[in-house]
């Protein structure tokens, strides 16, 4: 099957989060059982020069705002997969990768671009699987296209929803100046008076998915469909969810580069070493009998930062050790540098993105945070599973599909989850862990049970190409 992947983050070309890693592994799963895959990308200020391979287009003419875009392609095989990165420097190179008010002219550039792309180097995809509100340009493009255009009548669309909280709202005059004037297209993209690009993709693509099963079902009701939960309703019958796999040729702690010493379900001792350079890393007394909760994190309402805020006192009174990587809101920052100063021989912050410490933090802790209000599907808790590092979770979206609670009669489980969005429920929860984690035997029986679960990306994979082909033979 021939498959273009169109996505605005990739690893390791670009990443703020959840998505990069996404668009970055698939890919490459599907290449490896045996399909025809292109990955298309910006081209970011970010991006190193080193994963640019050789520029393969240097004259990608893009209709834009009535008149032509000069545009270029670099070509790379850096995620493991045939890749194309769109260069438009005045849209792409900035600090960040998104947070701008003109985003939606910024992603409706890149899924012109993507599509004029995808024609130039060949044969139609089957099927272009589109990401997030991103991309829902490049739904109502290719839906219009379509009847016109002979090159893509016979591909199909299938749009992932990430996260239904970013819709990619803008105001509907701007859909003239995006080369979005038809009746079609508008109706596609109006929703309460102003334009949607998630509505949009959610409207006329062929198929939909999302990230965990339970979210498929959560995304449906008003607590979690952000106003569109009409629309994935009505769509139901075209909906599933399809649980993220993990690139275990990157998060694997007997071969991570990022690790001082590596560990693997039979021999776990490494896991030590790599608690004391976790612990000497942060300034903390090297205590490798004190348990460590961790947390990597944006620090936005999604992650439930609101119930550690409430809970950091008993935390500490529980008589571990915290170490939190994040960079968002301005409050929980500040919050996490205050308890840091208030308890600088327990507590370990470091604010901003880190890539490498991540990777250390999944090895040396102990135990994982993740109360989230809501998660897609989450991909940390399955980094943790891996690393022996026991997650502590709400049972929301994929932390519920993924996270088995503890049962220490049957000795089965293989963390700690509740479902109540409450600080004294995340409490208790933490009371439990930290009560297993004296007992070495049933510790080691649940860092086992989590390490021998496998959510490698190929399952994940073979899910994607039997959806493709449900669209496919859909019409
Ligand atoms: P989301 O996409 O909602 O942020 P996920 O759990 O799916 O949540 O993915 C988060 C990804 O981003 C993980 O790979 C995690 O390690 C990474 N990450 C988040 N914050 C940081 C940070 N401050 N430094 C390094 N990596 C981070
Ligand atoms: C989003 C979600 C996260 C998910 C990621 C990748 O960022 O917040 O839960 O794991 O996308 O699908």
């Amino acid at each position: 099957m021939r498959i273009a992947i169109i996505s605005a983050e990739a690893v390791p070309y670009s990443k703020t989060g959840g998505l990069g890693d996404v668009a970055g592994a698939l890919p490459k799963a599907l290449k490896q059982i045996g399909h025809d895959v292109v990955l298309i990308t910006p081209c970011y200020w970010q991006t190193k020069g080193e994963y640019l391979w050789e520029l393969a287009i240097d004259d990608l003419w893009v209709t834009w705002k009535g008149s032509s875009y000069h545009a270029k392609a670099f070509y790379s095989e850096a995620n493991g997969s045939p890749t194309f990165l769109i260069d438009a420097p005045s849209l792409f190179h900035r600090d960040s990768i998104y947070g701008y008010s003109e985003d939606h002219e910024r992603f409706g550039f890149f899924c012109h671009a993507a599509l004029e792309l995808i024609k130039r180097i060949g044969e139609p995809p089957d099927i272009v699987h589109l990401n997030d509100w991103h991309c829902g340009f490049a739904a109502v493009e290719l839906a219009s296209r379509r009847m016109s255009d002979p090159y893509w009548r016979a591909t199909r669309t299938v749009f992932s929803i990430h996260n239904m909280a970013y819709q990619g709202g803008f105001g509907l005059g701007d859909l003239p100046s995006l080369g979005f004037t038809s009746r079609f297209a508008v109706n596609a993209f109006a929703f309460n008076g102003y334009a949607s690009a998630m509505k949009a993709g959610l409207e006329v693509s062929d198929t939909l998915s999302t990230v965990s099963r339970r979210y498929a079902h959560e995304i449906q009701t008003a607590e979690f469909g952000y106003g569109l939960e009409w629309l994935t309703r009505q769509r139901s019958s075209r909906l599933i969810g399809i649980t993220n796999g993990v690139d275990y040729e990157v998060w694997n702690p007997a071969t991570d580069p990022e690790l001082p010493a590596h560990f693997t379900i039979d021999d776990l001792s490494g896991k030590r070493d790599c608690k004391r350079e976790l612990l000497e890393r942060f300034s903390l007394p090297v205590e490798l009998d004190r348990p460590i909760f961790a947390s990597v994190t944006r620090l936005t309402a999604q992650k439930g930062v609101e119930l550690i805020k409430k809970g950091a006192g008993d935390i500490l009174a529980a008589g571990a050790f915290f170490i939190a990587l994040g960079s968002g809101e301005k409050g929980s920052e500040e919050f996490l540098q205050a308890m840091r100063d208030h308890a600088p021989s327990r507590v370990g912050v470091y604010i901003g993105y880190n890539e490498s410490l991540a990777h250390l933090i999944e090895a040396g802790a102990d135990m994982f945070l993740m109360p989230s209000k809501f998660e897609p599907c989450g991909l940390n808790q399955m980094y943790s599973l891996r690393y022996g590092t026991v997650p502590v979770v709400r049972a929301t979206g994929g932390l519920d599909d993924t996270v088995e609670n503890w049962n220490a009669v049957t000795g089965t489980g293989n963390g700690f989850k509740f479902s109540e969005y409450r600080a004294d429920k995340l409490l208790e929860k933490i009371y439990e862990a930290r009560f297993a984690y004296e007992d070495k035997e049933a510790w080691s029986r649940i860092q086992r049970n989590g390490m021998a679960i496998d959510n490698s990306w190929e399952n994940a994979a073979r899910n994607y190409v039997d959806l493709y082909d449900r669209t496919l033979n859909n019409g």
